[in-house]
């Protein structure tokens, strides 16, 4: 990675960065839906964890619950990217609720696996962390036979009831590394864990945390454009700093840039998480061209071509509007 200006500032940008495909999917879900049926739309939990893509979705229309209890009987629900258990889909039915689900495929791709361990009557350890949406989606599928383990820490307090049959599956979006820690960890007290048929752990999740792998040693700081309660953008700052970064930030917009952060900086490491749009990441390029920042790297250690098409139940309705 070379770059030199007059000043020696420069920024490394990362990519992969920003929208998956299934945040992409999921935002165009509720923008088709409001587009379809009229506002307001009722959106079950945040559809994709950004402060900013919440905020603009609802100055369109959108109305953002925690539950379907919350939703008018008879209205349209979508349900967010992260996935929600079987039950969530039983209530929206008792509330006559037109149901349009957003989940990411890559999370039903778990759900599918959970459910066919479950039915073969594994113990299943799930990696992930406790409380996220994603991991209660999950573990709703079948609880009687799921167990969290939040980190290697957690590996050490799984008891299973017969130790040849235990699978673990994952949260989508955590860090590689780590993860691969809390399966040796398991490993070494269950040395017959199988592992699921293909990475859990999303391509997205693992392409923004590679380049910002590459990008980390030759950055004074590495500031990740993200909202506190996205898993994958919490993860790249600390995937930065494990891999050199001197200092990491998460910040939503670019004036949190904290201007200490920049002092005696020379290279600033820039990336955003799965959910943040990229307009977000070009006024952070702005904020950081103001402050002398001006010449900027890219550097690539991938293409994603990589989309979802929309939730049936949507596309059905849109060609029957046409
Ligand atoms: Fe799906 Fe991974 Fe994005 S699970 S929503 S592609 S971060």
């Amino acid at each position: 990675v070379e770059a030199t200006s007059r000043t020696g500032k420069r920024v490394i940008l990362a990519k992969p960065r920003g929208y998956c495909a299934g945040v992409d999917r999921a935002v165009q879900t509720v923008e088709e839906a409001l587009k379809l049926y009229g506002a307001p739309i009722y959106v079950r939990k945040q559809i994709v964890h950004n402060k900013h893509v919440v905020r603009t979705l609802e100055a369109q229309g959108a109305i953002f619950v925690e539950e379907n209890e919350e939703v008018p009987e008879g209205a349209t629900v979508v349900f967010s990217a992260h996935g929600v258990a079987p039950e969530v889909y039983e209530q929206a039915k008792a509330r006559s609720l037109k149901a349009i689900d957003a989940t990411c495929p890559l999370v039903t791709k778990v759900h599918q696996e959970a459910k066919r361990f479950a039915a073969e009557d594994y113990d299943i350890l799930l990696i992930g962390h406790e409380g996220h949406e994603e991991v209660i989606g999950t573990s709703g599928e079948a609880p009687e036979h799921i167990q969290l383990v939040d980190g290697p820490e957690g590996a050490d307090r799984v008891t299973v009831r017969d130790p040849n049959k235990v699978v673990w599956l994952s949260q989508t979006t955590l860090s590689v590394d780590e993860t691969m820690e809390t399966v040796a960890r398991l490993k070494k007290r269950l040395p017959m864990l199988q592992s699921p048929p293909s990475d859990d752990i999303c391509y997205a999740t693992s392409n923004r945390q590679h380049v910002v792998k590459e990008i980390a040693p030759d950055c004074d700081v590495v500031i990740v454009v993200g909202s506190t309660n996205s898993s994958n953008s919490v993860r790249l700052v600390e995937v930065a700093l494990d891999a050199g970064a001197r200092a990491g930030h998460l910040v939503d917009f670019a004036h949190e840039i904290d201007d200490a952060w920049l002092e005696g900086a020379t290279t600033v490491g820039l990336t955003s998480g799965a959910s943040v749009p990229e307009e977000l990441v070009q006024d952070v390029l702005a904020h950081l061209a103001a402050r002398g920042f001006a010449d900027v790297e890219e550097v690539v250690t991938a293409n994603e071509r990589l989309t979802f098409s929309l939730p049936q139940e949507l596309k059905r309705d849109i060609k029957a509007a046409a």
